[in-house]
Parts: structure tokens; C-alpha cells; sequence
């Protein structure tokens, strides 16, 4: 059977897993049980997913786990995680529970403006553009009336549109660089089609200006497409207590705790490899909020790495001080997020887990996913600068290599016993394992 195929995407379903099955695969009548067993019972929910994408076979399952206790600028909430990295929601609870007892999170958004560019090549005189786009620049949100109405009804819209000349690092190349407001919409869908109609009417309207001689009337649109990068689309994290407050188990002495935890922050500030680590730990909170929810987390990271880079050497997104005895843990982070559009009425979990948040607005969503990183970089530095991460890690481990050696619930029990007393490592688990199933 060769490798490769024309037509795939014409096959039915059967036939594509049949196909993957059989080229791929010795074992393929197992093969075709496994990915069927994947199918959900019910076939229009099933089709709902199947349609998401292109040449479904298949889903593709991750957990959706809780943290209950959030308490956000004095409201409770659950929070809903989609994540497959073990302790992520214990990590999140557990910091709920500490910051609920110490006044909980406090969240507020910057600012929330998107951006969109239409990237064109303009040889020709300088001057002359700066006019037509002058003249023309009404003309970009009149022929964009159809497009904007439906939005400018829930306040959003094209927020100003400006020329960029960028000839400086490209020869002849310049920018319709374009700031949007899409409200409760993450706004992919709205900005992508202003941008297009731009194009068009950057380009038909060059046709009729007199002063731009024939070659300057053939203006080159390269490509029309939004930024992921958002740094006017920023919200506010925060925790702050008496240094004294932050005692606990773990914690004997807060005052040291505190100096050492904002010594951690420092390096992450200062040292790029440290500070990769550092934020990738805030993202196992914000990208599994940003899945459970429906939005686009491959948007979300692009955008947060940039701003992390934004001063010219990649550094932490969080950031704390001790002031006057008060410990305050903060981050700034840049977030498009939607909760209406997409798959955010589409996708029954999604909508189960919109709907355990209290339905929020965008803005609502943007803080609640930003307080999921912060108190998730606050558990990782506080495990960090005291325990150490392993202990916690290997204990949630342990569950996963004795799904892997199948170890029933009996023999789960003993191991789980002789854990509580004995470090946790891979091999000294499948040991144990094995001398109890002697
Ligand atoms: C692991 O997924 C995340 C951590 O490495 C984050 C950190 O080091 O801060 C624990």
C-alpha cells in the first residue's frame, strides 16, 4: 500500500481510518477499535465534532478538571481547566484556597484595542500616498458599513486606521495599520474581513487618483490578516497581603519566604532561560482556561510570548516587591479572548464551562484566565523556593504509571501507602509494583 494518497478527503469516514489503519499499522484491526472507541454514542454530537475540522477520524480527549474557590474581585468562582499536565488544578486549588483566606485576587482590565494590517508595496512617491490616504481614509469605514454595522450596535468597531511607512526596513513597503474594539467577540472573523475590504478599496480607489502616475496606481496588497499580537489588549493580575499574613505549612518564616519568592520573580525578570520556564508555568493556567472556554490558545501564547519580549530581551510576565511589609505578585498580560462566536455556543463543554463562570463578558473572561496564571505561577514559585516541585509532581505521577501497568485498585492502595513514606520515582514505583505482584 503506498504511503501517500489523492482523494483522502473524499473517503468516508470508515474508509479514511481503514486507510490510516492499514498503511500505518501492523496491529490494524486493533487500530480501527481503539480510534472507533473514541467515537461518541451519540451521532449528532458526534458530527458536531466530526465537522470542527477536516478529515475527522476520531476525538481527541484531554481532562476537564475544576478549581472551585476562586475568589476574584470578590466574586467566587469555579474555574474549568482543560489540561492533560498532572497537578495543574491541584496547583490552581490550592492557590484559590490560600489567596481566598487572604483577601483574593484582584483583576482589572488596561485596555482591550485589537489590531489588524494590511501589508501593501507602494513604489512611488511619498508625499502622493500620504494624500490619497488622507482622501480615501472615510472611504475605508463607509465600505465597511455591512461589515462593522452588527458590531457598532454592541459598542466595537474600527477604532482608527493609519498609513505606516516602513520603507526604512523594506523597500517600498508600507501598512494600513488598523485598531478594532470587538467587544464580547474575540474578533478574528470581523477584523480579517474589514481588513479585506480595505485591500480592495486601498487598491480600487489607487485606480482613480489622479495625481499617481500608472505605476504608482499599481499598489501591491501582500496579505490582509490581524495581529495575534495584542499589547493594547492588556488585563491586570494581582495578590497582595502583610508579609506576616503569608505563614503557613511550608511557610515558618514569611518574611524570608517573600524575599526569596521575589528573588525567584527577579530571575525570571533578568535570565531569558529561567524566564521561558517561569511564564510557560503561568501558561499551564491560562492556556487550559483559554481551551475549556472555546478560544484560540495558539493566539493567546504567540501574543503573550511577544509582550514578554517586548523590551527587547524575552523576560517574566509576572512581577513582585515587598513594600512597607506588604507582599504584592503581579502580572500584566495581553489577551484576545471571546465569549460569544466561534466554538463558544457550538461546543457543549464550552458552553458548560461559560456557563459555570457565570456567562462572562470578554473582559470578565480575560481576568478570570489571567488570575488561572498568576495563581498558578504563584504555586510553582512557592513549591520552588520551598519544597521543591518533585514531591508534589511524582505523588500525581504515581497515578499515571499505575494506569500504565494497570494496577488495581487494591494494589493501588499499598503503593499509594508505601509513597507516603518513600521518595516517588518511575522505577522504584514499577518495583514496588512488581514485588507486590509476586
Ligand atoms: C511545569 O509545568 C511548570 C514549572 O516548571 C513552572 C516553573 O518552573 O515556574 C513548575
Amino acid at each position: 500500500m503506498p504511503k501517500s494518497i489523492s482523494g483522502f478527503s473524499k473517503l468516508s469516514k470508515e474508509e479514511k481510518i481503514n486507510w490510516i489503519a492499514a498503511t500505518h499499522f501492523a496491529n490494524a484491526e486493533e487500530v480501527v477499535q481503539t480510534i472507533k472507541k473514541y467515537w461518541n454514542t451519540d451521532a449528532s454530537l458526534q458530527k458536531l465534532h466530526d465537522e470542527f475540522i477536516e478529515n475527522t477520524i476520531t476525538n481527541f480527549y484531554l481532562p476537564l478538571g475544576v478549581a472551585p474557590n476562586f475568589t476574584i474581585n470578590g466574586k467566587n468562582y469555579t474555574i474549568p481547566f482543560a489540561v492533560e499536565e498532572s497537578s495543574v488544578v491541584a496547583a490552581a486549588s490550592k492557590a484559590a484556597k490560600f489567596w481566598g483566606n487572604r483577601g483574593g485576587f484582584k483583576a482589572t482590565i488596561i485596555n482591550t484595542e485589537k489590531i489588524g494590517q494590511v501589508h501593501f508595496i507602494y513604489n512611488g512617491d511619498k508625499e502622493k500616498l500620504n494624500t490619497f490616504f488622507s482622501q480615501i481614509k472615510p472611504k475605508f469605514f463607509s465600505e465597511t458599513e455591512g461589515i462593522t454595522k452588527n458590531m457598532q450596535k454592541r459598542g466595537g468597531g474600527i477604532l482608527d486606521i493609519i498609513l505606516k511607512d516602513k520603507t526604512a526596513d523594506l523597500d517600498n513597503y508600507y501598512q494600513l495599520h488598523a485598531t478594532f474594539e470587538t467587544k464580547d467577540s474575540m474578533g478574528a472573523n470581523f477584523i480579517n474581513s474589514c481588513l479585506e475590504q480595505f485591500a480592495k478599496t486601498l487598491k480600487d480607489e489607487a485606480q482613480t487618483f489622479d495625481a499617481f502616475t500608472e505605476d504608482e496606481k499599481n499598489i501591491t496588497v501582500v496579505m490582509s490578516i490581524l495581529s495575534n499580537y495584542v499589547p493594547n489588549c492588556v488585563v491586570r493580575a494581582e495578590v497582595s497581603c502583610n508579609v506576616s499574613e503569608l505563614a503557613e505549612k511550608h511557610i515558618e518564616n514569611p518574611q524570608e519566604f517573600a524575599e526569596k519568592f521575589v528573588q525567584a520573580v527577579r530571575i525570571a525578570e533578568i535570565e531569558p532561560y529561567r524566564a521561558v520556564t517561569h511564564n510557560k508555568g503561568i501558561m499551564n493556567g491560562i492556556d487550559a482556561v483559554v481551551l475549556a472556554t472555546g478560544n484560540d490558545f495558539r493566539a493567546v501564547e504567540a501574543g503573550v510570548h511577544a509582550y514578554a519580549s517586548k523590551d527587547g530581551q524575552y523576560s517574566s510576565l509576572s512581577h513582585a516587591k515587598i513594600e512597607d511589609g506588604i507582599f504584592t505578585f503581579w502580572m500584566e498580560i495581553p489577551l484576545a479572548l471571546g465569549t460569544v462566536g466561534g466554538l463558544t455556543s457550538l461546543h457543549p463543554m464550552v458552553k458548560i464551562a461559560l456557563e459555570m463562570l457565570g456567562k462572562p463578558s470578554a473582559q470578565e473572561l480575560m481576568q478570570i484566565v489571567a488570575v488561572a496564571g498568576l495563581a498558578q505561577n504563584f504555586a510553582a514559585l512557592r513549591s520552588l523556593t520551598t519544597t521543591g516541585i518533585q514531591q508534589g509532581h511524582m505523588k500525581m505521577h504515581l497515578m499515571n504509571i499505575l494506569n500504565q501497568f494497570k494496577a488495581t485498585e487494591d494494589e493501588r492502595k499499598q503503593v499509594v501507602k508505601h509513597f507516603e513514606k518513600n521518595t516517588v520515582t518511575h522505577s522504584a514505583v514499577v518495583d514496588y509494583l512488581a514485588e507486590i505482584r509476586k
